[in-house]
């Protein structure tokens, strides 16, 4: 069976000269978590709003469980939206609000009291349905308008950064909610985020989008430990990027020369012998000693430290031009690394710890 529940094929966006969706491709698997991850202006509500029918491609095609959908109107998708300004009726009770769709779909008044009730007991707000939306808090609000899009019971959920005006606290609380919820209704979400912290940790998949185009599709995991471009390794998380030049490339593994030492790294395809490329980094596979080891090392100075709790995070200066951000575990008391600025160290990794570039001008 196939079990692809949206489908994007080349879907391409204008506005005047600005492509702001340009020929993307995504694929979301049923009942999976799903985010749109980029920073402002990269074609993340454009997207969704076409995946919702609020907005059209300029060419291009977007299919929900096979069917295309492309042209179709909002309410003839089974596909519901939770806004970011979450656009309640303001002059509608609770109840009203979460009632707004069965209404529409003239569902029976029986039918419709017994859905809000259990989706407001799903979202917490049992008992709160005569309260106006003005009596309610900003997270309760959210939650009208989780509810408002659950309760008719889409294929597929889209949320354009829906956490954004909550605060920190609440924020975390929401996200938790978030992920119970789809999982307890096992719907498909599609989530629009620029928060890396908030995709990696909430998401089966994300796809790094930068100026209309995506960068990079899979599973947290993957994007953090295997970036695909210079843009995705510095959006998500901390990366050091280092200058390299490929010796040789034999068997999966390729040498690079950097500082004029041999250093080995995976290889990755286009990348080969001769080529001018770059090292992504990243600070906690960076493991410090004060004697040199074997294996991947580059000598360095100590500039400074910063104690985090759980770690602590030395600057390494290794060349002219480059500082490394390294962070080494303060695991056990007594055991706690300890490194003073102007100290000759030696920065080590494995050789799987890192992740060779192309140069991001020859990367697209
Ligand atoms: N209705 C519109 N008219 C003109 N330009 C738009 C419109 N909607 C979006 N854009 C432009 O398209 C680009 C992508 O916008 P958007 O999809 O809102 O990005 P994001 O949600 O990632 O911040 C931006 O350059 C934005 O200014
Ligand atoms: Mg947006």
């Amino acid at each position: 069976m196939n079990n692809i529940v949206v489908e994007l094929r080349e879907v391409t966006r204008r506005f005047g000269n600005v492509t702001a969706v340009d020929r993307v491709d995504l694929e979301v698997q049923r009942g999976a978590f799903f985010s749109l991850l980029g920073p402002s202006g990269c074609g993340k509500t454009t997207t969704l709003r076409m995946i919702a029918g609020f907005d059209e491609p300029d060419s291009g095609c977007i299919r929900i469980n096979g069917q295309d959908i492309t042209h179709l109107a909002p309410f003839q998708r089974r596909v519901n939206t939770v806004f970011q300004n979450y656009a309640l009726f303001p002059h509608m009770d609770v109840f009203e609000n979460v009632a707004f769709g069965l209404r529409r779909r003239r569902l029976d008044l029986r039918e419709i009291r017994s859905k809000v009730e259990w989706i407001l007991g799903l979202v917490r707000l049992e008992g709160m349905g005569r309260r106006r939306i003005q009596q309610l808090s900003g997270g309760q609000q959210q939650r009208v308008a989780l509810a408002r899009a659950l309760v008719n019971e889409p294929e597929v959920l889209l949320l354009d950064e829906p956490l954004a005006a909550l605060d920190q606290k609440l924020r975390r609380d929401m996200q938790f909610e978030l992920k119970r919820l789809q999982k307890e209704l096992g719907i498909t979400f599609v989530l629009v985020t620029h928060d890396q912290e908030e995709a990696l940790t909430m998401s089966d998949a994300v796809a790094v989008m930068n100026a209309g185009r995506v960068e990079q599709v899979g599973p947290p995991r993957d994007i953090y430990d295997h970036p695909a471009t210079r843009f995705v390794a510095d959006f998500i998380g901390i990366a050091n990027f280092l200058p390299v030049k490929v010796r040789s490339v034999q068997n999966g593994r390729t040498t690079v020369v950097l500082s004029d030492r041999e250093i080995l790294v995976p290889s990755r395809k286009g990348v080969d012998a001769g080529a001018h490329a770059e090292l992504s980094l990243r600070p906690e596979r960076l493991r410090l000693t004060r004697a040199a080891e074997s294996g991947n090392c580059l000598p360095g100075t100590v500039v400074d430290s910063v104690f985090m709790g759980a770690c602590t995070r030395f600057s390494v200066r290794v060349s002219e031009e480059h500082v490394l951000l390294t962070e080494q575990q303060n695991q056990q008391q007594g055991a706690c690394v300890d490194f003073n600025p102007g100290e000759s160290v030696w920065v080590n990794w494995g050789p799987a710890s890192a992740t060779l570039l192309p140069l991001a001008h020859s990367a697209r």
